[in-house]
């Protein structure tokens, strides 16, 4: 069996399989006249419209069209991505067809770029989307008035290629952030990112609590004032444990920082945006320490940093930052004799 794109001349082979499978494997599910009226639609031509905008895929045994299945943008989105039109023949189920074709699909270009895939899942399908992954969206368990289950699976981008862009691109962000949760598996990452980091000794001093209850949430903001960060749908609150390294060396502060800007770096990387909030909540009127009765955090561990996390619903704004050659030199202070002192090309 191989798995390629979709030519035009497939369109009646496909159209064949589609309605042949709506036939026979969702009979069960549906009732006979939305199946007949579901399989009408789906004509060669129709085929032909949908691949002219998705990544459409075919298997293909003893050339022979036995599955289908493409992806493209959900909605016109950039970064939100769905899948479509996924069959494999009722003679050829149980095969790890399907399993193959969704693999493709989740390597595809309109995969890579997205932080979100959706599908739309008939019955039939929703155990197999389920043993791949997939979710129900905002929790909703129940079909829809279409009779499909709407499913979803957040992806953490491959963003390896571009760390240097990433480090760059990062800003504090003050503004609002979008209502949408922040998946699980990602707030883990961002966690992960920020234990990852170096620390003095590796006393490993820096501990991590994040917080999505929207109930905990709605009390830690009652307790920042001013506000900030409002509207986030998750905090990574950020304690540290004064450990020393060896005599009177402690790195405590050191090894927060490494893991914060870690923490900031995943949380771009991810799609979402933060600010690191130090200053405001360990100032005189120790909100920190407000926020970490709230969190049950016992004695020994101190609450220093807020790092909200959400999708930002404006641009971040860039500070003005001093140039290059103010901060940064080669081989010495640029008043060091005999020494130009500046990095040029
Ligand atoms: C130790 C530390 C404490 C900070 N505390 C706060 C804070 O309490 N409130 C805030 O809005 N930003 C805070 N920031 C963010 C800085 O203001 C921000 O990094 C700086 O203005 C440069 O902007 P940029 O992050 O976009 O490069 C803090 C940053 C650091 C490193």
């Amino acid at each position: 069996m191989t798995i390629r794109r979709f030519q035009p001349e497939d369109a009646q082979a496909v159209s064949d399989l589609i309605q042949t499978t709506m036939r026979i494997s969702n009979k069960k599910d549906y009732p006979e006249n939305l199946i007949e009226s579901l399989a009408a639609e789906q004509t060669p031509e129709h085929v032909l419209e949908r691949a002219g905008w998705t990544h459409f895929y075919v298997a293909e045994e003893d050339g022979q069209i036995i599955g289908c299945g493409a992806i493209g943008p959900y909605w016109g989105s950039e970064n939100e991505s769905s899948l479509f039109t996924i069959f494999v023949h009722p003679a050829q189920q149980g095969k790890g067809i399907g399993k193959a074709i969704v693999l493709i699909l989740e390597q595809d270009d309109f995969a890579r770029r997205a932080r979100r895939i959706e599908i739309p899942a008939s019955v039939t399908g929703l155990p197999f989307y389920q043993k791949m992954g997939y979710t129900f969206k905002n929790g909703v368990n129940s079909p829809d008035g279409e009779h499909l289950y709407r499913l979803e699976k957040h992806r953490i981008p491959d963003c390896s290629q571009n760390v240097l862009d990433l480090i760059l691109s990062r800003r504090s962000y003050r503004g609002r952030y979008r209502p949408d949760k922040v998946p699980r598996e990602h707030l883990r990452a961002i966690l992960e990112a920020g234990l990852a980091a170096p620390s003095g000794c590796n006393k490993q001093t820096t501990s991590l609590i994040a917080v999505d209850d929207p109930a905990l949430l709605e009390r830690i903001r009652a307790v920042i004032d001013p506000p900030v960060a409002e509207s986030a749908p998750a905090v990574i609150c950020v304690l540290t444990r004064r450990i020393i390294a060896y005599r009177d060396r402690c790195f405590s502060v050191q090894d927060y920082a490494a893991a914060i800007e870690n923490m900031l770096l995943a949380i771009v990387a991810l799609g979402y945006q933060s600010c690191w909030y130090e200053g405001h909540i360990t100032d005189t009127d120790r909100i920190g320490d407000k926020i970490a009765r709230l969190l049950h955090v016992p004695g020994g561990y101190e609450l220093v940093c807020i790092l909200p996390v959400g999708i930002a619903e404006e641009e971040p704004k860039e500070p003005p930052k001093r140039p290059f050659d103010e901060r940064a030199w080669l081989n010495g202070f640029p008043e060091a004799p005999g020494n130009g002192g500046y990095i040029h090309e």
